[in-house]
């Protein structure tokens, strides 16, 4: 069930790959997305969520994550984290990928490129018997050693018939520490993370999180299951990366 929630999921995303150029407001992707999550017997996973408005958090440029999509246009340079939930069958998919919009300078395709890294070797982490802060120091050691810094207070989660199940996945960690991992549990890696500092602050909407010093910030997320010798993952950025095409971000 969890498979066929994240795949729908990882479907929106790829859908709004084709749409993400400047010039159209975050608004119409949430648009977009919402019709498409509805025609395919599922509801979206965010909306209504402790008062959420929307199907999509889309975060741009120095926001971190959970913006509220708006009559904002995207322009020429910017990054947008594009993050989706899907209520399908009972189960939950969540699954979220940073988009370039047109081209973007050298410095932010990198930080782009490492918070996926990370997000991949957060993933190999994932596997019977080893412990959340395995995750995390993997993430954190990989974004650290490029000078990049993880946002704390945001964290990966399980995932199930709720959007956030125990345990709490944190980007950050020290090897062999925290909940062990058992074979078949579901959860979400999100590194969150800032070409600046760490730090960050939220929106008088009460929902938007920025960074503090205004730098551009980076979201991937997937949905996994535990498995003995390794996760599998559940979502898939194979339909974004067969809509981009060659060009990766
Ligand atoms: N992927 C995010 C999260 O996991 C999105 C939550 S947005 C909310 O936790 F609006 F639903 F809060
Ligand atoms: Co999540």
């Amino acid at each position: 069930m969890l498979r066929e929630s994240n795949q729908l999921v990882s479907k929106v995303l790829g859908m709004l790959a084709r749409e993400i150029r400047p010039g159209i407001s975050t608004e119409w992707l949430d648009k977009l997305a919402e019709e498409y999550i509805r025609s395919h017997n599922a509801v979206p996973g965010f909306l209504g969520y402790r008062g959420y408005p929307r199907t999509l958090c889309t975060s741009v440029n120095e926001e971190v994550v959970h913006g509220i999509p708006s009559k904002r246009i995207l322009k020429e340079g910017d990054i947008v984290s594009v993050d989706c939930g899907v209520l399908l069958n009972g189960y939950y998919g969540d699954s979220a990928y940073t988009f370039a919009v047109g081209e973007i300078n050298d410095k932010v395709r990198k930080l782009l490129q490492i918070t996926k890294e990370s997000l991949y070797l957060g993933i190999r982490e994932a596997k019977a018997g080893n412990r959340v802060g395995d995750i995390g120091y993997a993430i954190q050691q990989h974004c650290e050693r490029h000078g990049y810094s993880v946002v704390r207070e945001m964290v990966g989660h399980g995932l199930g018939q709720n959007l956030h199940e125990a345990p709490e996945v944190p980007n950050y960690g020290k090897r062999g520490t925290g909940p062990k991992l058992l074979n078949g549990m579901v959860i979400c890696i999100e590194p969150m993370i800032n070409m600046g500092k760490r730090y960050i602050v939220q929106d008088e909407d009460g929902w938007t999180i920025r960074a503090g010093d205004g730098l551009p910030s980076a979201h991937f997320e997937h949905a996994v299951a535990i498995g003995e010798n390794e996760a599998e993952v559940l979502s898939t950025f194979a339909y974004i990366e067969e809509a981009l095409g060659e060009k990766e971000f």
